[in-house]
């Protein structure tokens, strides 16, 4: 089996390519260079010189904030990008994982987000990655539609880096503490993305570590399990003030993974523990492992 991976330079898309090998699976990375996924013509190109049995989609304009000002470039790539992918997958009759996002819910209430939950994203990020969904199901019958959320691991920027770097130059840090989700490691989503792709059962579904938590409570223990000692000020969304707005409830129903037989992610704090071991092992130093 032969799987093309998006998104290689980036978080997750690096550590989906590290696990299938692993698994004996061949997997083709690519990114921007190799694949520019707006490239309607060059994805085409890209993906039958390939020639996989199916794609991971993992590449995508994440930058939350920076999208409120760059509609048209976020929706090109996290809208139209799928399309592009999707309509070759159609032709050469392969499956397709497309990556998408807690933030297609406007996070109202307390109650988990169910896969069939009405979407109705509150930033342009939320909704361009929407449009990318709406895109997969318009074109294919085999696809997976995977919704994450909080992701951290070793390729990129993620918040629990950025947690890690400010407390070098900070006494005090204020994080915002009414917003509610799930952190997510890349290796224990890559692994359930490996168990997916060789299967047929295909459809909607939430993964993310278990448990949750707010971004206050995540960075807390972010520094104890670092051993960074740093004073972590609770405040509200309103406080904070960022650009984009958020959904305040990101928790997500996992439940469909067990009804398929999935094996679900371990808990957060138990991917927190593992993914600042590896911090450490890379750098010696978990603060200076910024990528
Ligand atoms: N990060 C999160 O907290 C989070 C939360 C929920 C869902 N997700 C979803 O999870 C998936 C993986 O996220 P991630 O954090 O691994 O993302 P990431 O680290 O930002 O990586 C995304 C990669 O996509 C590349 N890319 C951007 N535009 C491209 C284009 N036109 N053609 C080809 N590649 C392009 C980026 O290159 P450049 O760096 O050069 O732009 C980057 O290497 C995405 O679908 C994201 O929407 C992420």
């Amino acid at each position: 089996m032969k799987i093309l991976v998006t998104g290689v330079a980036g978080q997750l898309g690096h550590d989906v390519v590290e696990e299938l090998e692993k698994r004996g699976i061949e997997a083709v990375g690519v990114d921007i260079g190799e694949m520019d996924i707006t490239d309607r013509d060059g994805v085409e190109a890209c993906l039958r010189r390939t020639a996989p049995d199916g794609v991971i989609h993992c590449a995508a304009y994440t930058a939350v904030d920076a999208a409120e000002e760059n509609e048209e470039l976020c929706r090109r790539i996290n809208g139209e990008g799928p399309r592009n992918i999707a309509r070759v997958c159609k032709a050469m009759d392969i499956k397709m994982i497309q990556i998408s996002t807690d933030y297609v819910f406007d996070g109202r209430g307390e109650r988990p987000w169910e896969p069939g939950d009405p979407c109705c994203p509150q930033s342009v990020y939320g909704q361009t990655k929407y449009e990318g969904e709406l895109a997969v199901q318009e074109t294919l019958d085999k696809y997976f539609i995977v919704r994450t959320a909080w992701v951290f691991g070793l390729n990129g920027k993620n918040f629990v880096k950025t947690m890690l770097h400010l407390a070098k130059t900070h006494h005090t840090i204020r994080v915002v503490n009414d917003q509610f989700g799930s952190p997510t490691y890349t290796r224990d989503l890559a692994r359930l993305l490996a168990d997916m792709v060789v299967t047929d059962k295909y459809g909607i579904y939430h993964a993310t570590n278990e448990g949750d938590c707010s971004w206050y409570e995540f960075a807390c223990a972010i520094f104890r399990e670092a051993g960074v000692s740093v004073n972590v000020v609770p405040v509200t969304t309103a406080e904070y003030g960022a650009k984009a707005s958020r959904p305040a409830n990101s928790r997500m129903s996992k439940e469909k993974l067990t009804e398929m037989g999935f094996e679900r992610l371990p808990s957060w704090q138990d991917a927190l523990h593992r993914y600042v071991q590896q911090l450490k092992e890379i750098a010696g130093d978990p603060e200076d492992s910024l990528g």
